[in-house]
């Protein structure tokens, strides 16, 4: 327990998303952590949190109230059913796995713990992450109010009713960073291909992204009228808005990118 009288965590694997959700909790004096990770991030942990390879070092004596699973959602099958045989059964399971239903971990874990699912993303490393859970079955006010808190810890939190949109939750915000970079990466590459200075071409392009995103979340205003803002009739933002905007182009590219990751999320989970 913490001072604020919360239980311990267990988190299984501290990689790019585990270890972005524990320096939330750091930040914020959450409950002490067992960390498990072969490859372990050195100074990742405060003195009350533990670190150990594998399960297989976990203190017999600890009773986490939630364990959280950050691990590839291929290593489900192996370690999932070796977690089920240690969990005390008011342990709380927090699970972060893209592509694995709620059903299918309980399956794996062989035990009757109560699942949350949630879908977090990379911002959360610096606390502006977008995360949406599901309660699976038999999850108490308490073991949610943990996990809000958890997850609440990295940015912003949506609870969902139903465990379906998860998918496309998945394709919009678990992924969706990556589209962001990807924009960010064109700039600078067009730049470049059109005459800028690398150096410049970089800068621009990084900055253009995310000053526009820190405008987007200090704005009370609709994207799409930050983007109206910036495009006088007849001007220079109009015509390559006109280019982007048409139906064939980010419209559909856009369409298909959801759809195709929806679908991806779907194969994994079946
Ligand atoms: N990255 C994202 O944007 C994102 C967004 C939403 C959800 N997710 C989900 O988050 C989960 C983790 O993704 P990630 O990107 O953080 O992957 P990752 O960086 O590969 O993290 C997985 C970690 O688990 C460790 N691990 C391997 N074997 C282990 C074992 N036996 N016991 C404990 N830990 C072990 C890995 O160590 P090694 O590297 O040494 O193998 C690695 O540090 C995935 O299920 C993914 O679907 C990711």
């Amino acid at each position: 327990m913490n001072e604020a009288g919360l239980p311990a965590v267990l988190l299984l694997g501290a990689g790019r998303m585990g270890a972005a959700m524990f320096a939330g909790w750091a930040a914020q004096d959450l409950p002490p952590c067992v960390l498990v990770d072969p490859a372990l991030p050195p100074g990742v942990a405060r003195p009350q949190d533990s670190l150990i390879p594998d399960l297989a070092a976990l203190p017999a004596a600890f009773e986490p109230g939630a364990v959280i699973l950050a691990i590839k959602p291929q290593m489900a099958a192996d370690l999932l059913p070796r977690l089920g045989r240690l969990l005390p059964p008011g342990a709380a399971v927090l699970s972060i796995l893209a592509g694995v239903p709620i059903a299918r971990l309980a399956a794996l874990l062989g035990a009757s713990n109560a699942i949350v699912r949630a879908m977090p993303n990379t911002p959360a490393a610096i606390g502006q992450g977008m995360t949406v859970a599901v309660a699976g079955p038999g999850v108490s006010p308490a073991q949610r109010a943990l996990c809000t808190r958890l997850l609440a810890a990295s940015g912003e939190l949506a609870w969902l009713d139903d465990e379906a949109p998860i998918e496309l939750v998945t394709a919009v915000s678990g992924c969706g960073p990556a589209y962001v970079f990807l924009l960010a990466e064109l700039l600078e590459q067009e730049g470049v291909a059109q005459g800028l200075p690398p150096d410049l071409a970089r800068q621009l392009a990084r900055k253009t992204v995310s000053g526009s995103g820190a405008l987007l979340a200090a704005s009370q205003d609709e994207s799409a009228q930050l983007r109206r803002n910036v495009t006088s009739p007849n001007g220079v933002t109009e015509q390559a808005l006109a280019v982007l905007m048409d139906e064939a182009a980010w419209p559909a590219s856009i369409r298909r990118a959801i759809v195709a990751a929806a679908a991806r999320s779907r194969e994994l989970a079946t």
